[in-house]
């Protein structure tokens, strides 16, 4: 997909069909044209464990079961200077003038698949993935022991051909491993290797499995059963992770050091090949995706969903569902209930006849904008139409609500639903209206920090009573306006408070919270007001421990500011 414009029902796709120099509908596979061909390359399918020439079916299964053409391998990228393949096609369907297409479609919803990588083990050279031939990854493994595989399902030894019998397998490669920069659980990785051990104690009875590992997260059905099995097939499990592998040179052999954890023993391990099971990464080209569909990442880097428990396949973009590992990792069986809880939610929307939407969006009055287009730029959604000297207008059933745009247009032409600038300023007015010096005054959000408020009140956690808590729906609508008010008000003290930075329920509208907060704290300064009265916390909403923390901390900060100081913002 290269292109993306409309909202929800109503989106236009457009999508890069790739030239494949073949014709699928021509060709009947019969492979003479690979047979010629004089270009071998790295197959990417097997993991470069066996070669591909520049016109290859990409792997066993593909459909339409036809060849391409790679023309960046061909020859010279001049495919005149060859051109073998193209005169032993009796078919004639090989045609090197072929373009990519892009093809235009009008979608009702868009379903967001684009999976997973592996995580890639060369930036630990302890394990010496690099150096060592017989050192190879789950991914490689997987092919090497696959009956369509480049040795046919013959396990062997890259090194020699030769049929391993120690093998080790080290666990959480790329995972859990806050070092590698990867603090996440990979969430596939122990269930895959037990699986690999028992397929080679299935295949090769007399081989000898060694399992180095942190914890064994066994916890699907018939998870534990799995472990188990592979534990009386003899398969054997050390607690603790290798610090590095040596090579024996003349025997190509691998020792494998570690502190087993479970005895307290420093243990060596000959071994004849090592599997590094490879954790889980975000897909490689998410952030083009998640440009294209206004789409937000969990500091992890995977596309994060509407709401964790209530929308798990919604995107916060209405009318987009994410399934799969582009969302989180998960195993086979969790990604096909996503793949149908998404087609199902997708099938729901087409299937409607009107869509229902918030009634807190967005409204312009066309007459008090000066077609400035700032508010366009702030929108996470892109649910504003803007376009060089006209007014701006809302598409409704893109805008999520947020009220960025209403806090970012200084003319008064934007405002929202249900959360007026008049209705939240006349909060701001009544909360102060009486001892405001006695108050701290807080701006939360309605998706986390309110609910964090929420959060310390039902766990019963003590906190100074003196704070006055106004809810947006998003701390970017809180305007450089309404906090303003709150010191003309008299407010000692006054908070913004958001979700945590990568977690605004509105894709990334917090940011224009902190770009806020950062030109109040100037101006304040520049006015002589000390620029702490002004806070900006982030509290999630299962942190009312953190609230009453900070709510404990602001009122100490609330006696500390003089009346002469309050009387000054005043
Ligand atoms: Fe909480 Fe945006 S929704 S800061």
């Amino acid at each position: 997909m290269q292109g993306v414009s409309g909202y929800v029902g109503n989106f236009t796709a457009e999508i890069r069909r790739k030239a494949r120099y073949v014709d699928p509908k021509v060709c009947n596979a019969c492979g003479e044209c690979s047979k010629v061909c004089p270009v071998v390359r790295p197959d990417e399918f097997q993991m470069g464990l066996s070669s591909r020439k520049a016109i290859y079916i990409p792997f066993p299964q593909a459909v339409p079961c036809s060849y391409i053409l790679n023309m960046d391998d061909c020859l010279g990228n001049n495919p005149i200077a060859c051109g073998r393949c193209a005169q032993v096609c009796e078919k004639k369907a090989i045609d090197y003038n072929d373009l990519d297409v892009v093809v235009t479609r009008q979608v009702g919803a868009i379903i967001v698949a684009i999976g997973m990588d592996a995580y890639d083990p060369t930036e630990m050279d302890e394990y010496g993935y690099t150096r060592f031939a017989n050192v190879i990854t789950s991914m490689e493994f997987e092919r090497l022991i696959c009956a369509s595989g480049p040795t046919g399902g013959h396990f062997v030894r890259p090194s020699d051909q030769e049929r391993p019998r120690r093998i080790g397998f080290i666990q959480c490669v790329g995972s859990r491993s806050p070092r590698t920069g990867r603090p996440w659980c990979s969430n596939i990785c122990c269930m895959n290797t037990v699986k690999d051990t028992l397929l080679l104690a299935d295949h090769y009875p007399d081989t000898e499995s060694v399992v180095f590992y942190q914890d064994i997260r066994a916890f699907g059905k018939s998870f534990e059963d799995m472990f188990q099995r592979s534990r009386e097939a003899g398969v054997r499990y050390v607690r603790g992770l290798p610090g590095g592998i040596e090579e024996n040179p003349r025997t190509r052999g691998l020792t494998v050091v570690v502190d087993n954890t479970t005895t307290g023993r420093i243990e060596k391990h000959e071994l004849d090949m090592v599997v590094l099971s490879v954790g889980v990464e975000p897909p490689r080209d998410r952030n083009k995706i998640a440009r294209l569909l206004t789409l937000s990442k969990t500091s992890d880097g995977f596309f994060m969903e509407a709401h964790p428990k209530l929308k798990p396949v919604d995107a916060p973009t209405r009318g987009v569902f994410l399934t799969g590992c582009c969302e989180s990792p998960k195993d086979i069986k969790d990604s096909v209930c996503q793949a149908g809880a998404g087609a199902s939610r997708a099938g729901a929307l087409l299937n409607a006849r009107e869509i229902r939407i918030e009634a807190i969006t967005s409204v312009i009055d066309p007459s008090a904008c000066t077609k400035c287009g700032q508010c366009a730029g702030v929108c996470p959604y892109g649910a504003i139409r803007w376009k060089k000297g006209e007014a701006a207008s809302v598409v409704e059933a893109a805008c999520a609500g947020c009220g960025s745009c209403g806090a970012t247009c200084r003319f008064g032409a934007i405002t929202m639903r249900h959360f007026t600038d008049d209705q939240l300023i006349g909060q701001v007015r009544a909360v102060l209206s009486d001892r405001p010096g006695e108050k701290v005054f807080v701006f939360a959000c309605n998706w986390c920090s309110y609910a964090g408020g929420d959060m310390a009140g039902i766990s019963r956690i003590q906190y100074p009573a003196s704070n006055r808590v106004v809810r947006t729906m998003c701390s970017a609508r809180v305007s450089e306006e309404m906090v303003l008010e709150a010191f003309r008000c008299g407010a000692p003290v006054v908070l913004v408070s958001g979700c945590h930075y990568a977690d605004c329920h509105y894709i990334n509208a917090n940011r224009q919270t902190v770009h806020r907060v950062q030109r109040l704290w100037d101006r304040l300064e520049r006015a002589g007001v000390r620029p702490e009265r002004l806070q900006l916390e982030w509290i999630s909403a299962a942190e009312g421990q953190k609230f009453a923390r900070v709510m404990t901390r602001l009122e100490e900060m609330r006696r500390k500011v003089t009346p002469e100081e309050i009387a000054r913002t005043r």
